[in-house]
């Protein structure tokens, strides 16, 4: 088990790996592998189930993510990116944002014995709604396949992001305008992303794990 990409990360035989959190060992999330080093448990990190495993296989530049990250994660779902992040800022907070109330189900029970994750059930579109629970963070990432998914980036951004900190926003090109070409859909979130004051880091596109996929690494 090999140290890759980021604190936090393995890679054996070509596959990613975060170590699981020693509360939850035995435990999978979404029927990912576990294998037993030395002691330590990791679990397997699914890059057609992840994106952000995707982007990480693809050579983005590692996102600034460490054990005591807190971390503010829109369009949870049921937790399989959620679940590799608890991994990884394993001393640190996550707070998922989810606005399916079916999803949040799942996600509350997949996450019951990981302590550093916070399920919301809230709509993105509204930061204010849930400054009650989340604090300032170190690291955004946004998974939502909206036509207003920049807007909702960058309004998230401005509210929770601390100054001259990253995040990643993965952009589906068909929910943007299936008219376009995807690198035009990517280049549409890229001016919005610029003209609303973030710089752009790195684009990465995600295939072969996502067609029509890209991640944005940003700065605020
Ligand atoms: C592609 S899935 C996310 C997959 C997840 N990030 C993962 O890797 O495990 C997109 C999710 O965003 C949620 N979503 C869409 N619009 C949203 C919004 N405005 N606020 C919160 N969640 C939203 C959807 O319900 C869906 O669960």
């Amino acid at each position: 088990m090999q140290p890759v990409h980021m604190p936090g990360v393995y890679k054996h035989q070509q596959k990613l790996f975060t170590e699981n959190l020693t509360e939850c060992k035995g435990v999978k999330v979404y029927n990912e592998q576990l294998r037993t080093v030395k002691g330590k448990e990791f679990r397997s990190w699914n890059p057609y189930r992840s994106k952000l495993a995707a982007a990480l296989l693809n050579g983005i530049q590692a996102p600034p993510i460490k054990q005591d990250s807190a971390i503010l994660y829109l369009g949870a779902a049921t937790g399989t990116t959620v679940s590799h992040l608890s991994d990884i800022a394993c001393g640190g907070i996550l707070y998922a944002i989810e606005f399916s109330p079916v999803a949040v189900k799942h996600l509350v029970t997949a996450m019951n014995k990981r302590i550093n994750v916070v399920p919301v059930l809230a709509d993105a579109n509204h930061p204010d709604r849930y400054a009650a629970i989340v604090s300032s963070v170190d690291f955004l990432y946004q998974d939502i396949s909206q036509r207003n998914q920049a807007d909702i980036f960058v309004h998230n951004a401005q509210q929770y992001l601390k100054p001259g900190r990253r995040g990643i926003i993965m952009v589906k090109a068909r929910s943007i305008d299936v008219s376009i070409t995807p690198k035009q859909a990517y280049q549409h979130v890229i001016d919005h992303l610029k003209e609303q004051g973030l710089k752009i880091i790195e684009v990465i596109e995600l295939s072969p794990y996502e067609k029509d996929h890209a991640a944005i690494l940003v700065s605020i």
